[in-house]
């Protein structure tokens, strides 16, 4: 991991092949589900790599699933503590309860600092909620042993509103990442991660810092990095405030195939017309507190 640069040589199955999705539903029958795109080449994502985009079964030992909701809140609160101690700041989330079940999809919307990023923190279990119970992927997180929690993480895709790219590792190396952490063979890691700079239209751009990036390519590597993983939950925080309309819509492809194959998504955004171009469910906040969609 961390090499400087990467050497990669494109896979010669690793063509655009707009196929067959061949997708297995999380937890589901194991059967296969092929769904056409040939008619719809815009898509632009392979075959191969929707296979692999489909979640893994529910085998994790220590996870074992619960009921259908993918992500239960009940009566969650949150308070920001000081870093340096001291006393709690005011809640900026509070009395959230709601459901999204396996291979649900909700727009999560409302104003600047409604608390939008907050809620999507608490689901990717950067911070634990200050009041009520959280359920992510069938585990009751308040009373999850601490080290249970980053095999939990590791299902969970999130796009960072502000990126978060590893500022010394090429674009590569930055969407490898979760498939490293998670202890995946390098061979099988160019595969998957070749094929998804392709999908985001990077693959020029592979052996690029994100210093010499632009806003929007960054964004699309860290939507690459957020869905490589497979996760069963993908959390993105305004995906699209970096892309022009072009990429926007195929980055909608992608959620809703992930969607489709059984991910659950959240999507934070302020994208009026791309919401309204893609009507669905929406957890609707408004100073901390569900408007609608609880
Ligand atoms: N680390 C933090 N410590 C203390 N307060 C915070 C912290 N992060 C966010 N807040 C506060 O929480 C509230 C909600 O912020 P949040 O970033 O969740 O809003 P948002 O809906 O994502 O806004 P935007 O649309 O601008 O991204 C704001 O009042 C913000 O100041
Ligand atoms: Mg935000």
């Amino acid at each position: 991991m961390g090499a400087a640069r990467a050497t990669q040589t494109a896979r010669p199955d690793a063509e655009p092949v707009v196929g067959n999705l061949v997708g297995r539903m999380a937890g589901g029958t194991g059967q296969s589900h092929p769904i056409r795109f040939r008619d719809r080449p815009d898509s632009g994502l392979g075959a191969a790599q929707l296979q692999r985009l489909q979640a893994p079964p529910f085998r994790h030992g220590a996870i074992q699933w619960q009921n259908s909701a993918m992500v239960r809140l009940e009566g969650v609160g949150l308070q920001y503590r000081p870093a340096a101690g001291g006393v709690p700041g005011p809640a900026v989330l509070s009395g959230l309860s709601f459901d999204v079940p396996e291979g649900g999809f909700r727009w999560l919307l409302g104003p600047s600092g409604a608390g939008k990023t907050s809620l999507l923190r608490l689901l990717h279990l950067a911070v634990r909620p200050t009041d009520g119970r959280l359920t992510i992927l069938g585990t009751e997180v308040d009373h999850a042993a601490r080290h249970a929690l980053p095999a939990l993480r590791r299902r969970i895709g999130m796009v960072f509103q502000d990126f978060r790219l590893l500022p010394h590792l090429v674009a590569y190396d930055n969407v490898a990442l979760p498939l490293r952490l998670g202890g995946r063979p390098e061979g099988q890691i160019r595969a998957d991660v070749t094929e998804m700079l392709r999908w985001v239209g990077l693959q020029k751009k592979a052996n690029a810092l994100p210093a010499e990036l632009s806003g929007g390519e960054q964004q699309r590597v860290a939507i690459a990095r957020a869905v490589v993983g497979r996760p069963n939950l993908l959390l993105a925080d305004e995906p699209t405030g970096n892309l022009d309309d072009i990429q926007a819509e195929r980055l909608m492809v992608l959620l809703h195939e992930l969607n489709r194959v059984g991910t659950t998504v959240i999507v934070a955004t302020h994208n009026d017309a791309l919401v309204a171009r893609h009507p669905g469910d929406a957890l609707r906040l408004d100073n901390g507190r569900l408007l609608a969609g609880g």
